[in-house]
């Protein structure tokens, strides 16, 4: 009883973030409350990073950016994630690997092709926007002996921190070990190898500040 009083208000959630959800029809509106609880107890089994987790992660990237593909997507990372806020947005497209290194906060926006491979860990703090075709990767390949093909070297990983009100903008690319400080912009393109000091813009290959936001 408490567990579907529960899922009635996450319903109510997703119809509050989803102003269109109120003008559907009834039957539509049973259908999708239907399929968002068959979901959600098929992800409360899924353990994340599991193969079962990624095939899930790629059947709901597959949906469209309106209808139920973003309210099951969000509901998706909401329960499988170890922190995930409330008010996440989810385009099509978007992967995670590793995904139990991965934290986010409340009111994120993932456009469509975000790609996160968290060897380490990966931290979004709360109100972040993250454009088409980022890529945020906490790895690297080593690559330093010359006499073993790289692809049997394996990896040096660090984590990445983005602060809250950031705002990545799309195709930027950011590197491991790098902490985005709060308020901050990074410019499309970016590839982002160093912190980003709070409240700065930064663009360019490799990213540099190109201002200072609100001044
Ligand atoms: C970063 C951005 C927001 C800055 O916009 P702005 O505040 O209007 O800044 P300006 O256009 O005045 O540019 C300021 C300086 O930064 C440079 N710059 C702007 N965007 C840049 C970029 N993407 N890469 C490198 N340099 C950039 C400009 O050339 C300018 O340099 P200059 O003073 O030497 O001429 C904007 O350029 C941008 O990249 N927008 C991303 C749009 C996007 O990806 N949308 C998808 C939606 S999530």
């Amino acid at each position: 009883m408490e567990r579907e009083f529960r899922e009635r208000n996450e319903m109510i959630d997703f119809e509050k973030r989803f102003p269109g959800m109120n003008i559907l029809p009834p039957a539509e509106l049973r259908r999708q409350s239907c399929e968002i609880d068959r979901h959600l107890s098929k992800f409360r089994k899924l353990a994340a990073g599991s193969i079962e987790w990624h095939e899930m992660q790629q059947e709901l990237g597959m949906m469209a950016s309106a209808g139920l593909g973003p309210k099951l997507r969000a509901l998706f990372y909401e329960t499988t994630l170890p922190k995930c806020g409330k008010d996440l947005y989810v385009y099509p497209g978007v992967t995670f690997y590793f995904p139990y290194n991965i934290s986010i906060g409340d009111n994120v926006y993932l456009n469509k092709n975000v790609s996160i491979t968290a060897r380490d860990e990966v931290t979004i703090g709360n109100n972040v926007l993250i454009g088409p075709n980022v890529v945020i990767n906490t790895g690297n390949h080593t690559f330093s002996d010359r006499d073993i093909p790289i692809v049997k070297q394996g990896h040096t990983s660090e984590k990445i921190v983005i602060g809250d009100d950031v705002w990545i903008a799309a195709n930027a690319i950011i590197l491991k070990g790098v902490n985005i400080g709060e308020g901050s912009v990074v410019a499309a393109g970016a590839v982002v190898n160093k912190d980003v000091p709070p409240y700065t813009v930064v663009g360019g290959v490799p990213a540099k500040i190109i201002k200072i936001r609100g001044e």
